[in-house]
């Protein structure tokens, strides 16, 4: 005999009456041991899409996802632990760089990441185009990493909240994913239960993210701030636009080999001033008086990020796998691209081969877009807009189709917009 009914579960939060402590506890403990139906849980999260949660409901919530599964322990590492969340965007392989920076710089950085699924690559895929590179690493390979390099990316183990893993899964399926206190319990279990000290979050804005308001953005970033906090996880959130793709590269070895040249001082603008910000907001929060860009300008960052790639088994100056088939769109005529849309870009990278469908697909490391022009650019006609990369002609025809759609064109040249938009919590 169950100590709770379901259906009174999903009733109350239908009709808007607060759940206790006990039925929150009692009911994803049901769901993960398979007591409570896929349905019953589907019904149970619609109904928190449009009713939310409250504080202490989504504090109850969270606790529980966590103790779902292990934690780990980072306490009595010699430098201070500090990670980074992004809520997903394309071309942001801003952990690739940041990690080994804020390292150089005196912390200790544990990344545990996912793979890509849909229009956004996974940090993992884009590590796994270098030769050797290992993603699965024990409890303890992760400690001994911090200590003796300070960086560690590497996949989150089955056994951290294993109750987001099960809900994330239904939550696609079921229209549920659109959700700010079940993004917010389910991005922050994850981070809280790897046991880092404090977490810089980048919360994306925009047509390429999940959040396509300011305002909304705001929210969920205040609400995983205050979890955070809650949990005695010092966090700050930056919010950024992301209405166009970050940097010029999208897609898996494309984006290592750019991360490479912004270690070593080059690439793109853009990915260097969301990179040095957020690194300087990882560095304040610890405590550690170091400006990120003289690590970036020495060297050190490099020589860290070669660091790590070795630990795991890589050769960080392998070249990456190359396409077989390339193709260049270029302009038919002259104009300003008034906007470069994001969705459009990362959805081309996907059908080129660099994302999967399904989370158990392959990924090519070869596959994926170049972006040559920037929003607010003059363009003269046959100027090259994009570089196409795929592995076959069947996959390059499937990126052809869409790429079409990624540019709309105006007259008037202008500045591009500004990147980082607010900062969200104590400094
Ligand atoms: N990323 C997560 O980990 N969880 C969500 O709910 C959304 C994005």
């Amino acid at each position: 005999m169950s100590a709770f009914s379901v259906v009174d579960i999903i009733v109350a939060k239908r009709d808007n009456v607060p759940l206790s402590d006990e039925q929150i506890a009692w009911v994803l403990d049901a769901y993960v041991s398979g007591e409570v139906a896929d349905e019953q849980m589907s019904a149970l999260l619609m109904a928190i899409v449009f009713r939310g949660l409250s504080a202490a409901e989504l504090a109850r919530w969270t606790d529980q996802m966590i103790a779902s599964g292990e934690t780990l322990d980072l306490q009595g590492l010699s430098r201070p632990s500090v990670d980074k969340h992004s809520t997903g965007g394309v071309g942001d392989k801003i952990s690739l760089i940041l990690a080994p920076l804020v390292a150089a710089c005196g912390a200790s950085v544990p990344q545990l990441s996912g793979r890509g699924l849909g229009h956004t690559g996974g940090t993992l895929d884009k590590l796994e185009s270098i030769p050797g590179w290992r993603a699965t690493l024990s409890n303890e390979e992760i400690r001994t990493q911090l200590e003796s390099v300070g960086a560690v990316i590497c996949a989150a183990g089955d056994g951290l909240a294993p109750a987001d893993r099960k809900l994330y899964a239904l939550r696609d399926v079921t229209g549920t994913v659109e959700s700010i206190p079940l993004i917010s319990a389910s991005i922050m279990s994850k981070k809280i239960a790897e046991g880092t000290s404090a977490l810089v979050l980048d919360v994306k804005v925009g047509r390429g993210a999940f959040m396509k308001q300011l305002d909304q953005a705001r929210e969920l970033a205040q609400t995983m701030v205050d979890l955070g906090e809650g949990h005695g996880v010092k966090t700050l959130a930056q919010l950024t636009a992301m209405d166009t793709p970050l940097g010029v590269a999208v897609g898996n070895g494309l984006e290592v080999t750019e991360s490479v040249d912004v270690l070593r001082g080059g690439g793109p603008s853009d990915i260097r001033e969301l990179t040095l910000a957020l690194a300087r907001s990882m560095v304040s929060l610890v405590g550690i008086d170091v400006d990120p860009e003289t690590k970036l300008d020495d060297g050190s960052a490099y020589e860290t990020y070669c660091a790590m790639i070795r630990a795991q088994g890589g050769d960080p100056e392998a070249l990456m796998p190359v396409a077989q088939m390339r193709q260049v769109i270029t302009a038919n005529d002259y104009g300003v691209v008034n906007s470069l849309d994001a969705m459009s870009v990362g959805l081309t990278a996907w059908r080129l081969g660099a994302g999967r469908a399904r989370k158990e697909d392959p990924v090519s490391a070869a596959a994926g877009v170049r972006v040559l022009v920037r929003e607010g650019e003059e363009v003269e006609k046959g100027q090259p807009l994009f570089e196409l990369h795929a592995d076959d002609d069947a996959h390059l025809a499937r990126g052809l189709e869409t790429i079409k759609d990624a540019i709309t064109w105006g007259s008037e040249p202008f500045a591009p917009r500004p990147l980082l938009l607010e900062l969200v919590g104590a400094r």
